[in-house]
């Protein structure tokens, strides 16, 4: 290295340090921003040479958070992004049902993830198989699929949604004349959803294991599934009761994938994106997040001027396995790379493109 080029080095380290300080001085120790910021410096180098592009979820941790990624946001904003590069390689800051998605739409593209424990609850709580069983048992019902699935459940399934469009999506069903629609497999968004469009929610018994009574499915109806996201279904009504009793002017902000007996007493429901926008611009003397508790640092570290409240025992496991150390590896060794089937690529990629040409 020149002269030249360490002094250049070391400028460009001292800012990206000050800079993270002046963000996240609030949430950790000074001598741990050092290390973090040596780490996204040489992130950011390599992103450069390697002609990569990161995209980061709202739940990254505030110090990766705040430098690496190009673009960060919900799960829709993502998938829209990963549409709109031309970089050669995709590093995916998020959970692999995440990557998978970057990797249907841009088939072409290596798409890696920084680890591959980044799972999710709801993405293991169906199966491909158990979605073909439930299109036999409801002929020519359309399924909409939660993005948080893996790519052959995707592939079997008509519309895909997000938390920030499964009203719209169920909408553009029922005004096309749909009056029962499979929606999975997240119950909660699903009961959500229902309530908004003004549809009962049902629980079918999955093939082979026979509910005590078997709900009537016959008429209109969300047809729904029992997964749950591990993180939303520890928030409770008893949760928001207590904070509110002692903060009686708290705004109470969730994601849908709480239960909906939780969200009827919140004060907004909405993706991660909306929750991030609904804190930036409404005024309250208190917000509380119910959702994952990383997201609450990195709204308080854009808005430092607001009274974030913390229920700060929710972090989600596999969200958490996204670390700088690995990203960095990640992009060192171009590793770990999405593969998937050629044939699941292109039955997945309808779905996801009908979701994307209704918002
Ligand atoms: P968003 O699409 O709202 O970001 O949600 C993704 C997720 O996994 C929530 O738990
Ligand atoms: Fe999955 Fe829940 Fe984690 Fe989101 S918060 S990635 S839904 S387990």
């Amino acid at each position: 290295m020149t002269e030249t080029t360490f002094t250049g080095k070391k400028a460009a380290l001292e800012e990206l340090r000050a800079r993270m300080r002046d963000q996240l001085s609030k949430l950790m120790p000074e001598f741990e921003i050092d290390q973090k910021a040596e780490l996204a410096y040489e992130i950011n180098q390599l992103k450069s040479t390697q002609n990569a592009v990161i995209l980061g979820h709202n739940y990254m941790e505030p110090a990766l958070y705040t430098t690496v990624p190009d673009y960060t946001g919900d799960s829709l904003e993502l998938a829209r992004r990963s549409t709109q590069t031309d970089a050669d390689i995709i590093l995916f800051c998020g959970v692999k049902f995440m990557a998978e998605t970057a990797k249907i739409l841009n088939p072409e593209k290596t798409v890696l993830i920084p680890s591959l424990k980044a799972g999710c609850s709801l993405a293991e709580a169906i199966t491909a198989e158990e979605v073909r069983e439930l299109k036999v048992q409801f002929p020519g019902v359309p399924v909409v699929t939660y993005v948080n699935t893996y790519a052959d459940v995707k592939a079997e399934s008509d519309y895909c949604c997000t938390s920030g469009n499964a009203d719209k999506v169920v909408r553009h069903l029922m005004a096309e004349g749909h009056e029962r629609i499979i929606f999975l497999p997240d119950e909660y968004l699903g009961r959500n959803t229902a309530d908004e469009v003004g549809l009962p929610f049902v629980l079918p018994s999955p093939s082979g294991k026979p509910h005590e009574t078997e709900p009537d499915v016959s008429g209109p109806a969300l047809i729904g599934w029992q997964g749950r996201c591990e993180v939303h279904d520890k928030f409770s009504v008893e949760d928001v009761r207590a904070i509110r009793r002692q903060f009686p002017d708290v705004a109470v902000v969730a994601h849908p994938e709480c239960s909906p007996e939780v969200v009827a007493e919140t004060d907004y429901t909405g993706s991660t994106k909306q929750m991030i926008a609904y804190v930036k611009d409404v005024d309250a003397p208190h917000y509380l997040l119910l959702t994952e508790c990383t997201m609450g640092d990195n709204i308080a570290a854009e808005n430092p001027e607001k009274e974030m409240l913390r229920l700060c025992s929710v972090r989600c496991p596999h969200m958490n396995e996204i670390t700088l150390e690995d990203t960095l590896e990640g992009l060192r060794k171009v590793q770990y790379q999405i593969e998937l089937p050629q044939d699941v690529i292109k039955r997945a990629r309808l779905p996801i493109d009908r979701m994307l040409e209704i918002v």
